[in-house]
């Protein structure tokens, strides 16, 4: 399954060619793989975008590829934006409405992960994972929100079902997507008065994903895969997001606002993250006494 779109998404879509012509839809983390796919949904469907991250390169030339998926689209990569930063991020959300005119949806999708038992996460990686994707939701609003206000926008967060029971060697990131959570439930409740909706979108196992790469366990030879065990008996796959991202964006969730639209499979009801690899794995990690600060 590849992990981009194109032009057969828009030919075999239940979405109308044009639902988001003239609009613009910023997203922070848009040239990872996830965030990515959500932009160029949007893009083939007639939204032009700004996609935001830290590495020049990389989110200049995604930019540049995205924008090849719909004649006259404009996309532009705006590199260099640590999402800790607030100001970083104004100065791309003014650079936005100079060269795209607007803001209308905002992907506070950037985020920060890998695996660590909590004997071996220091305080300052906590922090870090924090930072990158809780206090970096709330800067991506907060540096964006005036467009926002002005054209009664919506907001989707990239959250995750870490935090819905515990889930080992992922404490930090668990806790800052509950907060991410929390945030756009309470962003629902504040802004829907003024127009904007927030979401949330909750992936499981996506394959193809730099997430998956770091958090799927490795197949044992001969076992049936990780698949067998989601009960819509296959991984995610980028489009599956790409489609509840339109879906939430589009006139068709005119009333949804507060909602965390989980796309796994239903894999989170079995403990799907954690089953692999409990105990044995924690018992190891922790075979070594001395706690890291
Ligand atoms: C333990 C680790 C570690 C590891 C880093 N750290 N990797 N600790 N195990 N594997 C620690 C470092 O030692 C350091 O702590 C602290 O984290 C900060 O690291 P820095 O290198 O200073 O970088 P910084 O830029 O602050 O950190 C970013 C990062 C890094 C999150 C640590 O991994 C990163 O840049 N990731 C970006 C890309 C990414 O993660 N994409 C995946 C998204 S997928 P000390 O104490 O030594 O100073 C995703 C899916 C989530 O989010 C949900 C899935 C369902």
């Amino acid at each position: 399954m590849p992990n981009t779109l194109d032009q057969s998404f828009v030919k075999n879509s239940p979405w109308k060619p044009d639902i988001f012509k003239g609009k613009v839809v910023f997203v922070t983390g848009g040239a990872g793989t996830i965030c990515r796919v959500q932009t160029e949904a949007m893009v083939l469907l007639g939204a032009d975008a700004a996609i935001i991250g830290r590495n020049v390169a990389k989110t200049e030339s995604a930019a540049k590829e995205i924008a090849q998926l719909r004649p006259g689209a404009k996309v532009i990569g705006i590199g260099a934006v640590d999402v800790r930063e607030v100001q970083q991020l104004k100065d791309a959300a003014d650079r936005t409405v100079r060269e795209l005119g607007r803001i209308d949806f905002v992907i506070a999708g950037a985020a920060g992960n890998f695996l660590s038992d909590f004997n071996h996460l220091s305080s300052n990686a906590f922090k870090s994972v924090v930072s990158i994707d809780l206090l970096g939701s709330y800067n991506t609003v907060k540096a964006t929100f005036d467009e926002l206000r002005k054209n009664k926008g919506a907001i989707l967060f990239v959250s995750a079902t870490l935090h819905y029971y515990g889930v080992p060697f992922q404490l930090h990131v668990g806790a800052a997507k509950a907060g991410v959570d929390a945030l756009s439930n309470a962003l629902a409740v504040e802004l829907g008065p003024l127009g904007i909706r927030s979401n949330c979108i909750a992936p499981g196992f996506i394959d193809g994903t730099e997430g998956f790469a770091r958090l799927a366990p490795p197949a044992e030879d001969g076992a049936p895969g990780m698949e067998s065990k989601v009960p819509l008996q296959r991984f995610g796959t980028t489009k599956d997001i790409a489609e509840s991202t339109v879906y939430l964006f589009s006139p068709a969730a005119d009333y949804v606002t507060g909602t965390i639209q989980i796309v796994d499979g239903g894999i989170w009801h079995i403990g799907g993250f954690t089953n692999a690899f409990y105990p044995q794995a924690i018992i190891s990690a922790n075979s070594d006494p001395q706690s890291k600060l």
